[in-house]
């Protein structure tokens, strides 16, 4: 570790973000250590050996921003296609468009409705929760968007993303549930929406490509913790339950079993992403990753879809997206006074800092840490906290 004045744990796009700035910006030595054999997080994409077709190994990534700081600093890692987003979901062997809008509404009613009269038809059937608190997710998903469409799209959707019926899930887990009276189908709202054109890991080789960045792969960072020369500044993007030992209690996230298929068709589905809203059909949706990048001229003999099953994770899974209960919020919040505490050490990523992140954030995030905490490490020499 002579010559290292950063070590950053985890090659997502926090941590490739963080090394890229401080190699090209600050010409400083960056040892990058992931525990997974590829650098790219959870972004991560690899051309499948037997069909050529690009496959998101942890789950569809769309990427779509409205922050055009994020966006022309990503342009200069890659260009992005003109894919745009869109799913469908089916119910009870009919396809419907999501999120829900106004062809959703209408088909589902099966009758044309002006969006005057779709509105009102939405409330009507959500005023039967009027005038009381919801008491839990089923109330509250009633309480947006009426029973009807809940129980179509919702209530079986998030049984299986929770295991767990809604009606024992807190209503705070639902915001809002969007609905549009337009037939707007566009997944995305944002300026910026794409793919990159050579796929997820072209655009992490080109971040860390760089003669001040090593990259150790394989390595986990509680095997090497305790031969660390002491004061030896870090960016820590791994899970903070994991930094201190669970001592403060385990956070609860939710992970995603993927079971992969290569199927004899050109086409599977017609779409990349098909979501399953029928309680009896056990998984929430299959992907067709040949959808994503109709640009290329993929084999039409075969193609990979994968199908997504959704649980609780245990501490050997990999966590996906934070559950977030009221005492998973308590023991964060205790994780945080003990971070604060400790010299030198930055956490940072969706893992490191216990939230939900979408890539353009977490890349956003990145570059925002790298103005106000590492830079004036290394220029003040404050401590990067
Ligand atoms: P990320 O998890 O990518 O990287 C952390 C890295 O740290 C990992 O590679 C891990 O191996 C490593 N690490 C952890 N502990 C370690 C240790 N002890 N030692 C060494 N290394 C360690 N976003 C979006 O914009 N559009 C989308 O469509 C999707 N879709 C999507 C689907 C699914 C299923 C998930 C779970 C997530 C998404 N996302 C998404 C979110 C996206 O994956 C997320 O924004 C980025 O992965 C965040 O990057 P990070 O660097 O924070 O974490």
């Amino acid at each position: 570790f002579s010559n290292v004045d950063l070590l950053i744990v985890g090659a997502g796009f926090y941590g490739a973000t963080i090394a890229e700035r401080v190699a090209n910006e600050l010409q400083k030595n960056v040892l990058l250590i992931d525990r997974r054999s590829h650098i790219g997080g959870n972004a991560y994409s690899e051309f499948d050996s037997e069909t050529g077709i690009e496959v998101h190994r942890y789950g569809a990534h769309l990427f779509h921003t409205p922050n055009e700081t994020v966006w022309t600093y990503l342009n200069r890692f890659t260009g992005f296609t003109d894919y745009k987003h869109r799913v469908y979901s089916t119910y009870r062997d009919q396809v419907y468009a999501m999120p829900i809008n106004l062809g959703t509404i209408s088909q589902f009613f099966n009758r044309r409705l002006s969006p005057a009269e779709a509105r009102t038809l939405i409330a009507d059937q959500a005023a039967e929760m009027a005038g009381r608190n919801p008491a839990n997710l089923e109330e509250k998903a009633i309480s947006l968007i009426g029973r009807p469409l809940y129980e179509a799209f919702i209530r079986g959707y998030t049984a299986k993303q929770w295991q767990t019926d809604p009606r024992d899930l807190p209503e705070h887990i639902i915001t809002r549930l969007p609905v549009r009276y337009t037939y707007d189908n566009r997944y995305f709202n944002d300026k910026y929406e794409g793919l990159p054109v050579d796929g997820y890991a072209a655009i992490f080789e080109r971040m860390l490509n760089h003669p001040k960045i090593n990259i150790a792969l394989g390595v986990d960072f509680f095997s090497l913790k305790s031969s660390l020369p002491p004061g030896l500044p870090i960016v820590y993007t791994g899970p903070i339950d994991r930094y201190f030992d669970y001592s403060e209690g385990e956070l609860g996230w939710r992970t995603i079993d993927f079971e992969k298929e290569t199927v004899n068709t050109g086409d599977f589905q017609g779409m990349a992403v098909m979501n399953y809203a029928d309680e009896t059909i056990p998984f929430t949706r299959i992907l067709e990753f040949r959808h994503f990048n109709p640009e290329r001229s993929y084999q039409t003999e075969k193609t990979v879809i994968v199908r997504e099953y959704s649980r609780s994770a245990q501490r050997k899974d990999e966590p996906y997206y934070p559950i977030d209960t009221r005492q998973d919020k308590d023991v964060f919040l205790r994780y945080r006074v003990r971070a604060e505490a400790e010299v030198n050490v930055h956490f940072g990523g969706r893992l490191g800092t216990y939230r939900y992140l979408d890539m353009h954030q977490a890349i956003g995030a990145a570059l925002k840490a790298f103005e106000s905490r590492v830079v004036p490490h290394f220029t003040e020499g404050r401590i990067l906290g």
